[in-house]
């Protein structure tokens, strides 16, 4: 089957527009989804959006409309502002990037045509900081679209990420902007209320903003109708780890894993057994074959207990053993906790060495049982999503790898 279900809609112009020539986006018919929003009451834009049903693309998978809605309500703010979380910081995912330099103009126009749909005119691209070549590529870009008065009273700026994963959770990215240490607010209220400066902001992802020209170009009804009704769309995936094409591809939401790894990603190298895949960045899942016929959309990866999260797809072949592969995951998380609650500062630490302990063979059953029970109390209680899916690679092998625990008790 290969490539032929592949569909492109964020990365339409990808590979076909000269990402440091706006006239080239401009006569491949970019900047018409502005023009076409602008002539549109903003109250209308926002309900177009509502309707396509498009759902954040950044992990959390809310509502894009419903959150644009909350914020263009509020009338009595003096500044209100769009916010792009381009941090990408899940290990595996470079989706973003393929946009911000592959088409940095879409999405400049998706943020603008949010500006006009809530009532900003001001906007941040809070860009990962080991991206220098993205925030060269927008800040081109942006410098070029205001020097040509395509923006009009739209005010655009990039800020440079932090180098620290908690600084893609929104309320982090947002203290990070400010020029705080980047740590996450306690919510609500939530930013589309009481946000940047503490005014309403909205925060979304590249891929979404990257999503919008299209959906005002070709209208609601034509991008809720493509793939799974409840998360319609396409999704962006980046293939790593033991597939044969280490790739990426963009197809409709209704498509498997199965044919993500096996037809898209060419199988298993070196004609190896498939093991495992993770989806989704470090704190995914970590699925094994019996669920691979699951449709990659957001619900029906929760349905079996997992998450699509941003789309990074990290296959694993026989060879692996997950206690190796957990523990490299919790040593991560353990680094990147911020620190400022106690279930993830302390549960990241001690479920690392918790693995170090199976992996070095010296841990027993009720050790296993104690890190069960710490892993649902963080998942819980955790400030925000870091500390919640910290424990997710543990719970979800503990779960459909046991044996490899086994082993090592
Ligand atoms: C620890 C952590 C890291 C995150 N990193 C990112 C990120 O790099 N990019 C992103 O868009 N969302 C990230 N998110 C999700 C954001 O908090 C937020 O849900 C998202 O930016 C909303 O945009 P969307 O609705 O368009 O998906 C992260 C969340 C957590 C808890």
């Amino acid at each position: 089957m290969g490539f032929n279900k592949e569909k492109r809609i964020v990365l339409r112009h990808y590979g076909l527009v000269n990402p440091t020539s706006t006239e080239d986006y401009v006569n491949k018919g970019g900047y018409d989804a502005l023009k076409k929003a602008k002539a549109m009451q903003p109250m209308d834009v926002v309900e177009e959006v509502k309707k396509s049903n498009i759902r954040g693309r950044g992990g959390a998978g809310f509502p894009t409309g419903l959150k644009w809605s909350f914020t263009a309500k509020i009338t009595d703010a003096d500044q209100k502002y769009v916010v792009c979380n381009a941090d990408e910081g899940e290990p595996g995912t470079y989706k973003d990037r393929l946009v911000m330099e592959g088409v940095p103009h879409q999405l400049i126009e998706g943020m603008a045509i949010a500006g006009h749909a809530i009532g900003a005119t001001k906007g941040y691209i809070y860009c990962r900081g080991e991206y220098p070549n993205s925030q060269k590529a927008l800040r081109q870009a942006i410098a070029d679209a205001k020097a040509k008065g395509i923006l009009g009273d739209f005010d655009l700026e990039v800020r440079s990420g932090a180098f620290a994963y908690v600084c893609g959770e929104e309320t982090a990215l947002i203290e990070s902007i400010e020029g705080h240490r980047g740590e996450p607010r306690y919510k609500p209220p939530y930013p589309g209320v009481a946000g940047l400066w503490g005014k309403p902001t909205i925060v979304n992802n590249v891929e979404t903003y990257a999503n919008i020209p299209a959906i005002i170009e070709n209208g609601a009804d034509w991008f809720a109708g493509i793939g799974a009704g409840n998360y319609p769309g396409t999704k962006v995936f980046t293939l790593s780890g033991d597939v044969v094409n280490k790739t990426f591809v963009e197809v409709p939401t209704d498509v498997t894993l199965r044919e993500i790894i096996f037809d898209f990603g060419g199988g298993i190298v070196d004609g190896k057994r498939f093991k495992a895949v993770q989806v989704g960045g470090n704190s995914g899942g970590i699925i094994p074959e019996e669920l691979l016929d699951t449709p990659i959309d957001f619900d029906a990866m929760s349905n079996i207990g997992m998450t699509l999260g941003t789309g990074a797809v990290f296959v694993m072949d026989e060879t692996r053993d997950m206690v190796d592969v957990v523990k490299c995951m919790m040593k991560f998380f353990e680094h990147e906790s911020c620190g400022k609650c106690t279930p993830c500062r302390e549960g990241t630490f001690r479920l690392f060495k918790g693995m170090c302990k199976i992996a070095n063979g010296e841990a027993n059953a009720n050790d296993l049982a104690t890190m069960e029970t710490l892993a649902r109390v963080m998942n819980k209680t955790a400030l925000c999503g870091l500390g919640q899916a910290a424990p997710t690679p543990f719970q979800t092998t503990v779960r459909y790898f046991a044996a490899d625990y086994q082993k090592r008790l």
